[in-house]
C-alpha cells in the first residue's frame, strides 16, 4: 500500500534515533536546524525508507528545460515515477513543476517531495547586473536586496533551491566565470556571500526557509574553482595550504557562517585530488572543522568526472568515493542511483552514510514546508504578480547605475546633461543591442526585452536639446569599410561620439575562457577610425570579465565599464552618463595592461626583490622588461563626476594586541567637487614581517557614504586583532606580533594617506 507521508500527521510516528556506528567519512548528521521536531520528523521519515527510495533522494535529475551542461541520456521519468528522484532542475513554470511534483507525491509509495532547484545567479526574470558587476557597487544592502528579489520571482514559479552564491575567489580574467563571483578579494567576498546567501534564503535563520518566497542558497564552487591553472575551466588548482586557507577558503567559509543551506562540490582537483571525490575538503574541513549541517551536491556530473580525473577506475568506483568524501546529492549523473545500492551491499559504502546524506536532504524538504504542502510553492497568481514588477524594475535599474565604473574622465567630458544643446553620435556593436546585456546565467529573462543602450540614451533625452545620431559602425567580431565609414561619417557630424562596444554574452560563464582579452580587432578597427576623426570619444564597455583596455586608455577620452547589466542595462547607463547618477562603482578585480600580467591582483606578496615603483626597470628584480608590473587600474579604483580627499588619518592607539586587541582609526573625508556623489572609502593594512609572507595589501573595511558638494564627514573604522589574524607558520589562524602599516584610501594604490602601528603579545 501506497503510504503518502507528505499529508500524514508525523505527531503519533514513533522516532527511531539511528545507531551510532561512524559513517566512513567519520561525520554523524547533525541537523542544520537543530529543531528536534523537525529531526523526529526526519528521522520518521527515513526509518520508513527502502535503500533504493534513499539512494533516489540523493539524486538529482535535469528536466533540461534549461541546458547548462552535456545533455545526458537518462530519462529520469522512470526513476521520478518509483519515488527514486530527490530533485529536480532546470524545470522552470508553475505547471511543469506541479506535473513533477503530483508524480512523486501522489504515485509514489513513500511521498516525498521533490526540490527543484535552478541556476538564478543574478536574477530569474528581472535580470540584475551580473554578479561582478554589482560586486563594484560595493553596496552589501542592493546585493542583498537584488538576491531577494531573485528569490521572490523563482519561488513564484515553484522553484525553491537556487544554485548560487558562486564565492570564488578570482584572480584571472581569462576564466570566463569571474563574471558570476565577486572578484579578488577575501574580505569584501566574504561580505557579499553574506549578503547574497541571507538575500536568496531571506535573513540569517533557517526559519525565514519556511516562507514561500525564500530558496535554499547554495554556496559553489567548494573548493578553489577560481584558482585554475592559466584561467583554463574546470582545470588543475594547484595551491599551497596557505593559500587556500588565508584566500581561497574564506569566502566559502563566510557563507557558511552566514547559514548557507547547501554547498556545490567544484569540479576541479585541488593539490591532487578532485573536489568531488576529496574527503579532507568535503568532510574534515567543510563538516568536522566548520560545522556545515547542510547537504553538498556535486556539480553536473562531477562525480562522472572522477572517472577521466584518474581518481577512480569506473564510475562505481566514483559514486562510492564520493558519497565517502561527503557528497550528499548527485547532480544529473546518475552514479548514486545507478551504484551505490551495490556498493552498499558489497560493503564498500555503509548505509550509514547513506541515511546521513538523506537526512541532510530530507531536512531541507521540511524546513521548506514541503512535506506540509508540497505545492505551497505553486500558485500561477503568484508567478504573475511576482514578475517584472515597477518596484523590481526600478532596483534593477539602480543596481545597473551602481555597478557601472567610471575608469577615465578627461576634460570632465562627462556627464552629457540633459540641458546641453549638443550632437551625440551613438556608435558600436553593443549600442543597439538587447540580446547580450543579460549577460551569461540569465535564467528566464527574455534578451530580446532589455533595454539597449540606444533605447535608454533615447529615453533619457527625449526631450532635451541633446542630438542623437546612431551608426553600428562594427559588429562584435566583423565590420566593413562601410560600416566605419557610416560611423565615422556620424562622428563627424557630432561633437562628442559615444561608442558602446565589448564582448559577446557568451564569451564570459561556464566553458568560456579568452587567451585574448582585448576587445575584437573589428571593434578596435572602429574605434581608432573614430578617434581619427578628433572627436573626443566616451567609451561604455559592456562584458563579463576586466578587459585589457591599454590602448582604449591611452587614446580615448572617458572610459565606462558598464559589464552586462542586465533587464534594465540601456536606463541605467543613460542614467550615468547623462549625470542622473554620479558613478560610485569601484573596481574589485584588478584591469591588466596586457593578458601577460595575469593572474594579477592587489593583496600580492612583496617578494625578496620588490620592485621600486619609482624605476620599473631596474635590473635584477620582481618586474617585467615589456611591461610594468602595476594593473591599468587597481583594485578598488573608480571615478565620480566630483572629486574626495581623504585627511586627519588618526589611530586612537599605536599598539594593537594580539589577544582581543582593538584600535580604531578615524579620518575626515571631504567631496571637493561641486556636484554630490558617493565615495568608497577603504582601509588597508600591510604586515611587514611575521611567521609566513603577508600580502602587501589587504582590504580590511570599507564605507560607502554620500557627501553633498563640499561635505565633510568623519569616518571611523575600528581594527581587531581578529580581523588582523591569519594561519601562520603553525598552521593555526591568530594574530602575531609584528609591525604593520595601515592606509585610509581611494583604492589599493592610493597611500597618501599612511600611519603605522604594532601588534604586539
Ligand atoms: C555547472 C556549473 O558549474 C554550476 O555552477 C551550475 O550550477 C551547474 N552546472 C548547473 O547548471
Amino acid at each position: 500500500m501506497k503510504t503518502n507521508l507528505s499529508v500524514l500527521s508525523f505527531a503519533f510516528l514513533s522516532v527511531v534515533f539511528s545507531g551510532c556506528n561512524s559513517s566512513p567519512s567519520g561525520v554523524e548528521w547533525k541537523s542544520f536546524s537543530g529543531d528536534k521536531h523537525i529531526e523526529q520528523r526526519v528521522d520518521s521519515v527515513l526509518k520508513q525508507m527502502t535503500l533504493e527510495e534513499k539512494i533516489g533522494q540523493m539524486s538529482q535529475f535535469s528536466a533540461n528545460q534549461s541546458i547548462t551542461g552535456p545533455v545526458m541520456s537518462d530519462d529520469f521519468q522512470p526513476y521520478l515515477e518509483k519515488g527514486f528522484v530527490g530533485s529536480i532542475f532546470n524545470a522552470t513554470s508553475v505547471e511543469g513543476i506541479r506535473r513533477m511534483q503530483k508524480i512523486a507525491v501522489e504515485e509514489t509509495r513513500m511521498g516525498i517531495p521533490i526540490l527543484f532547484g535552478h541556476d538564478v545567479i543574478h536574477g530569474y526574470k528581472t535580470i540584475f547586473p551580473i554578479p561582478l558587476a554589482e560586486a563594484c557597487s560595493w553596496d552589501l544592502d542592493m546585493m542583498q536586496q537584488t538576491a531577494r528579489i531573485a528569490a521572490v520571482e523563482a519561488s513564484s514559479d515553484g522553484l525553491n533551491w537556487t544554485f548560487a552564491p558562486m564565492v570564488d575567489i578570482s584572480r584571472d580574467a581569462r576564466w570566463g566565470r569571474v563574471m558570476e563571483g565577486a572578484g579578488e578579494d577575501p574580505y569584501l567576498g566574504s561580505l557579499i556571500a553574506k549578503a547574497r546567501v541571507q538575500g536568496f534564503q531571506g535573513g540569517s535563520n533557517w526559519q525565514s526557509l519556511y516562507e514561500t518566497n525564500t530558496l535554499l542558497a547554495c554556496g559553489k564552487h567548494f573548493a578553489a574553482y577560481g584558482a585554475a591553472e592559466s584561467g583554463r575551466d574546470y582545470n588543475t588548482a594547484e595551491l599551497s595550504e596557505h593559500t587556500l586557507r588565508n584566500v581561497y577558503l574564506t569566502t566559502y567559509e563566510a557563507a557558511l557562517k552566514a547559514g548557507v543551506a547547501t554547498f556545490m562540490a567544484s569540479f576541479n582537483e585541488v593539490n591532487g585530488i578532485p573536489a568531488t571525490g576529496n574527503k579532507r575538503l568535503m568532510t574534515d574541513i567543510l563538516r568536522n572543522e566548520w560545522g556545515f549541517k547542510g547537504f553538498v551536491v556535486s556539480d553536473y556530473t562531477g562525480i562522472n568526472e572522477l572517472v577521466p580525473h584518474g581518481v577512480a577506475k569506473d564510475e562505481k568506483q566514483a559514486a562510492e568515493l564520493a558519497v565517502n568524501a561527503g557528497i550528499d546529492m548527485d547532480m544529473t549523473g546518475a552514479t548514486f542511483i545507478k551504484y551505490l545500492s551495490q556498493a552498499v551491499e558489497e560493503g564498500y559504502v555503509s548505509e550509514k552514510t547513506i541515511d546521513n546524506a538523506v537526512r541532510r536532504i530530507l531536512e531541507m524538504k521540511f524546513l521548506l514546508g514541503l512535506f506540509d504542502d508540497p505545492y505551497r510553492y505553486l500558485n500561477e497568481k503568484r508567478a504573475y504578480q511576482n514578475t517584472l514588477t515597477p518596484e523590481f524594475m526600478a532596483v534593477a535599474r539602480k543596481a545597473v547605475a551602481a555597478s557601472a565604473v567610471l575608469l577615465k574622465n578627461n576634460n570632465n567630458l562627462l556627464p552629457i546633461r540633459k540641458d546641453k544643446a549638443v550632437t551625440v553620435a551613438l556608435i558600436g556593436p553593443l549600442m543597439n543591442d538587447s540580446v547580450n546585456l543579460n549577460g551569461e546565467w540569465a535564467a528566464l529573462g527574455d534578451r530580446g526585452k532589455s533595454i539597449s543602450v540606444l533605447k535608454g540614451f533615447t529615453e533619457k533625452y527625449r526631450d532635451s536639446p541633446v542630438r542623437l545620431i546612431y551608426a553600428e559602425g562594427s559588429g562584435i567580431t566583423q565590420t566593413t569599410p562601410a560600416k566605419i565609414a557610416e560611423a565615422v561619417s556620424a562622428a563627424r557630424r557630432a561633437d562628442v561620439v559615444i561608442a558602446a562596444v565589448g564582448e559577446d554574452y557568451n564569451w564570459s560563464g561556464e566553458a568560456a575562457v579568452r587567451t585574448d582579452i582585448r576587445l575584437p580587432e573589428a571593434q578596435r578597427e572602429l574605434l581608432k577610425a573614430l578617434k581619427a576623426t578628433e572627436k573626443p570619444v566616451v567609451l561604455v564597455t559592456l562584458s563579463g570579465r576586466p578587459l585589457d583596455l591599454s590602448w582604449e586608455d591611452e587614446n580615448l577620452d572617458a572610459i565606462v565599464q558598464a559589464w552586462f547589466p542586465g533587464t534594465q542595462g540601456g536606463h541605467g547607463i543613460a542614467d550615468v552618463i547623462s549625470g542622473d547618477y554620479n558613478p560610485s562603482g569601484r573596481l574589485v578585480m584588478s584591469f591588466p595592461r596586457n593578458v601577460g600580467q595575469v593572474p594579477i591582483y592587489y593583496n600580492r606578496k612583496n617578494t625578496g626583490r620588490p620592485v621600486n615603483p619609482q624605476d620599473e626597470r631596474v635590473d635584477y628584480k620582481s618586474n617585467y622588461l615589456d611591461a610594468s608590473v602595476t594593473p591599468l587600474y587597481p583594485f578598488g579604483y573608480g571615478l565620480s563626476y566630483t572629486t574626495f580627499a581623504v585627511s586627519n588619518v588618526k589611530i586612537d592607539k599605536k599598539e594593537l594586541k594580539v589577544e582581543g586587541g582593538k584600535i580604531t582609526v578615524t579620518a575626515d573625508v571631504q567631496n571637493t567637487g561641486t556636484v554630490d556623489g558617493e565615495m568608497v572609502v577603504q582601509l588597508y593594512t600591510r604586515q611587514l614581517w611575521a611567521s609566513v609572507t603577508r600580502p602587501v595589501k589587504e582590504l580590511k573595511g570599507f564605507r560607502k557614504i554620500a557627501l553633498k558638494a563640499g561635505e565633510t564627514k568623519q569616518i571611523a573604522f575600528e581594527l581587531t586583532a581578529e580581523e588582523m589574524a591569519f594561519y601562520g607558520v603553525d598552521g593555526k589562524k591568530k594574530a602575531e606580533s609584528g609591525d604593520c602599516k595601515l592606509w585610509v584610501a581611494q583604492h589599493a594604490e592610493d597611500e597618501s594617506n599612511e600611519l603605522s602601528f604594532e601588534i604586539m603579545e
